[in-house]
């Protein structure tokens, strides 16, 4: 890697010095930052002065990762957690993207835990995703559902250019193109999940409307005793949302206000205390 240094800016830099200290496994210190200036052909100045090196430093000084969060605040580590494990793919340090046997998942390993308790616990027929991005986490769903002896994935995108899998090799997938909130699409769940235990996950637009519009649309099909789980709620709770304004946690308590069929399950889904759902686990109970 070569740096036009005319061009390179304070973030390619950084964000190329983060990768070069993932890969090789190095702690930040002065041998580092020679060598990766001398590999780059960057020149020092230019990472001594960049405006991101402190928190580089910071970040990868020679400590463990529990003597490096164990001074934040929870708020603090959720926010690391987001931006270094969750959404690492997107953030710049693709190799702590949180994988389930090499599959990429955008869920944190506690509420993994938390559906694996809860799917042993509600044994539906069908698990129903709403947004499938990389889907590492079908992958995972069907894994746990096959380990039951009972179960499948229906996952929905509306595109499937993200997909880094053949939904066949888990033998338990199927996959809708399309948009969760066409008719197409709703026609044929209710086809697939008619008379079926149903458990729905819905993670795909976090936008408030879109929501609330699937969560009007697709709780009809869960069962008592089941779970809608509105994803991501965190989201409106930390400003994580690339637009501040109301996301999931407003949508779930929204769709509360317009039935008794569903409670939140405050308790045993956020009893790992991380989970990127709070107050997103409706339990149906009528
Ligand atoms: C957060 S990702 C899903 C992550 C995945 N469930 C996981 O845990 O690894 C959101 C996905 O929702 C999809 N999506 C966005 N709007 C949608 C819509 N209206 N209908 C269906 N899928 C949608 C996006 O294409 C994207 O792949």
């Amino acid at each position: 890697m070569k740096f036009d240094e005319t061009a390179a800016t304070d973030h390619a830099i950084a964000k190329a010095y983060v990768s070069f200290l993932v890969e090789r496994r190095l702690d930040d210190d002065d041998a580092a930052r020679a060598e990766f200036c001398r590999t780059a052909q960057v020149a020092p100045k230019l990472l001594y002065n960049n405006p991101h090196v402190n928190q580089i430093a910071s970040i990868f000084a020679k400590r463990t990762n529990m003597e490096r969060v164990a001074n934040m605040t929870v708020r603090e580590y959720l926010r690391y957690h987001y931006y270094y494990v969750h959404q690492a793919y997107k953030y710049g340090i693709p190799e702590m993207q949180q994988t389930w046997l090499g599959h990429h998942i955008i869920k944190s390993p506690e509420d993994c835990w938390v559906y694996q308790e809860l799917l042993y616990a509600t044994k539906p027929d069908i698990v129903l995703e709403l947004g499938l991005m990389f889907g590492g986490a079908s992958v995972f769903l069907a894994n746990i559902l096959k380990l039951m002896g009972h179960g499948e994935v229906l996952g929905i995108d509306i595109t499937f250019k993200n997909l880094k899998h053949d939904p066949r090799d888990a033998g338990n997938i199927t996959y809708l193109e399309g948009d969760s909130g066409s008719a197409r699409i709703l026609d044929e769940v209710a086809r697939r999940c008619e008379g079926k235990k149903v458990f729905v996950i819905a993670d795909s637009d976090h936008e408030k409307e879109h929501v609330l519009k699937e969560i009007r649309l697709y709780s009809k099909f869960v069962n008592v005793g089941s779970y809608y789980v509105v994803e991501d709620s965190l989201n409106d709770l930390m400003g994580y949302h690339p637009v501040p304004n109301e996301g999931p946690l407003a949508a779930a308590k929204q769709f509360l206000t317009e039935t008794d069929a569903f409670i939140p399950d405050l308790r045993l889904p956020e009893k790992y205390l991380m989970t990127l759902s709070p107050h997103g686990f409706l339990k149906r109970v009528k």
